[in-house]
């Protein structure tokens, strides 16, 4: 077994390296896809890491099934990045019991017992929802709005907060409804569909709210299918700020993107060295990003890292 209080050597891998294992939700988006990078740039050997990787698409029982196999191969360190809120309590006591430390990153559990993991890094979700709701709210003037929401994968921590941010934002404001809602679950592809729907059911659109560039960027295609412009007659706000995203807002066909910072990598690598050095660490540690419009983007896209 392993735990916190073992020197490096005693159950690593080749060479006194830290063995860490890494759930990782998906490949769902170009966000996800920067985490990903992050955290393989960043737990290399060369830094002193064994890093086991595992795509777990979206799905619990993966994600459940990876972590189950790193605690079966005694890894020192577990990171994952829950793809839902709900139903982590066995499978991180099984972890707590082998005495293996969890990190999770970007997205959060609701377990009651925050004893089965040492921290949570990553954005506040709700924060960035709310801020994209007072962009509307400040921005669009006071007649009617009609908002049609694509929320992120049902039951995860972005989805449910940046939902709850958006409305509280937006509470009050008698003139902003948001008429439809439904996931497109952070892809690109089922964006596009479940716009293509709402353009179908609803003449009056105003604003599209998506959880995700990704998605935000299949809602374009649909708009333009259906001959309107973005960014004009529908006006499209996102979260994430990834390159795509930014290219459609530096062109006007997304309005306002807030960020989400996916370069979780490096701080992973710095909470595993601290906790193996015996020190200890914050149980929440949140991420700061900002917010853009269009000459915003404009000004940052030649150096967009992602
Ligand atoms: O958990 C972060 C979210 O997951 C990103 O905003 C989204 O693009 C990704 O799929």
């Amino acid at each position: 077994d392993s735990g916190d209080a073992e020197t490096a050597g005693g159950d690593s891998g080749d060479g006194g390296a830290i063995t860490v294992g890494f759930s990782q939700v998906g490949s769902e988006s170009g966000w996800r896809a920067a985490n990903t990078k992050s955290i393989q740039d960043a737990l290399t050997a060369e830094a002193g890491f064994d890093l086991s990787f595992s795509d777990a698409q979206q799905k619990q029982e993966n994600q459940i099934q990876a972590i189950r196999s790193y605690i079966a191969q005694g890894v020192q360190y577990i990171a994952f990045s829950p793809v839902v809120e709900s139903g982590w309590d066995s499978v991180l006591e099984e972890a707590k019991d082998a005495g293996i430390p969890v990190i999770l990153t970007d997205r959060a559990v609701d377990s009651e017992d925050t004893s089965l993991y040492v921290t949570f890094i990553g954005s506040d979700f709700v924060e960035e929802g709310k801020r994209i709701g007072d962009w509307v709210s400040e921005n669009l003037g006071t007649e009617p709005i009609n908002v049609v929401e694509l929320q992120g994968t049902t039951g995860s921590a972005p989805a449910i907060d940046r939902k709850t941010g958006f409305e509280d934002a937006i509470a009050g404001n008698d003139n902003i409804s948001v008429i439809a809602s439904e996931t497109g679950n952070f892809t690109r592809a089922e964006g596009k569909t479940v716009m293509e729907g709402f353009l179908q059911a609803y003449p009056d659109i105003d604003v599209v709210y998506a959880h995700n560039d990704d998605m935000g960027l299949g809602a374009i295609e649909a708009i333009k299918a259906a001959g309107k412009v973005p960014g004009k007659d529908i006006k499209v706000v996102t979260i994430d700020g990834v390159k795509d995203g930014m290219t459609a807002l530096a062109a006007g066909e997304i309005n306002y993107i807030v960020e989400c910072n996916p370069l979780l990598g490096p701080d992973l690598a710095e909470i595993i060295k601290t906790l193996e050095s015996g020190g200890t660490v914050e149980p929440r540690i949140v991420t700061q990003d900002e917010a853009f419009d269009q000459a915003g983007a404009q000004a940052v896209l030649a150096d967009r890292e992602y």
